[in-house]
């Protein structure tokens, strides 16, 4: 899948106001459109965001991934948070998420890719990094076809750095039984105040098995 070229940007923190509205209207178009790579009819909410970006370790990260970016709902916000010399690599398989955040978020910390996040390492690689800190996903694993959750949990794990975590919300417990067998240390909590309540998962890529990767 075609990877989008990230443009010469020199700005930090300049999102465009795109309202409220126009984002849960984009939002819920793209849900009736492909529903099963969505996941949701509405984008995550603020309280959702803070509970998983405040366990980030923000001033040791220098490249943090995302998947599944949609609107930017998560993007904003680690945009606020990420130091002036890192990167964020947002991925998502939906084109028209991807024209929109294009459009939207004008930072030169920001790369946009287009294509699937089973192929996160050969986009790290295309950006110039070598590892990544946190990789954060909204992909709905459950609903995706057979074999390609399990392809990127493994892809996920030799993307990190040893140390490093992969962050997960998710409606559903599925993706545990995917990430058990490949990180050792796994938690999961509810965030009862998201509507509809939200899985919350960490799972740490342990440095005495990265040796393995
Ligand atoms: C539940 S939405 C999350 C949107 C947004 N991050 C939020 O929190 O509101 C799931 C996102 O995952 C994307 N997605 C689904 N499968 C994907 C894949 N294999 N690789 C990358 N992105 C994917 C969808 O296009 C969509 O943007």
């Amino acid at each position: 899948m075609a990877s989008i070229p990230s443009k010469n940007k020199t700005r930090v923190g300049a999102a465009k106001s795109g309202s409220f509205f126009s984002q849960w209207g984009m939002f819920f178009r793209q849900f009736v459109k492909h529903p099963g790579m969505i996941g949701s009819v509405i984008p995550s909410s603020a309280t959702l965001v803070a509970r998983i970006l405040d366990q980030v370790d923000w001033r040791n990260t220098r490249l943090f991934v995302e998947y599944g970016p949609g609107v930017g709902t998560f993007t904003r916000s680690i945009l606020d948070r990420l130091p002036a010399d890192s990167t964020l690599l947002a991925i998502d398989l939906n084109l028209d998420f991807v024209a929109y955040l294009e459009a939207e978020i004008d930072d030169s910390r920001l790369r946009v890719v287009h294509g699937s996040a089973a192929d996160v390492r050969r986009f790290i690689k295309e950006a110039g990094q070598h590892q990544a800190d946190y990789i954060l996903s909204g992909i709905p694993f459950s609903t995706l076809p057979d074999g390609v959750g399990a392809a990127i949990c493994a892809e996920t794990r030799a993307a990190l750095r040893p140390g490093g975590a992969f962050l997960i919300y998710q409606y559903s417990r599925y993706v545990l039984r995917l990430l058990n067998p490949l990180f050792g240390d796994v938690s999961d909590t509810l965030e009862w105040r998201n509507i509809p309540p939200c899985r919350v998962i960490r799972a740490v890529k342990q440095a005495a098995l990265a040796q393995a990767a």
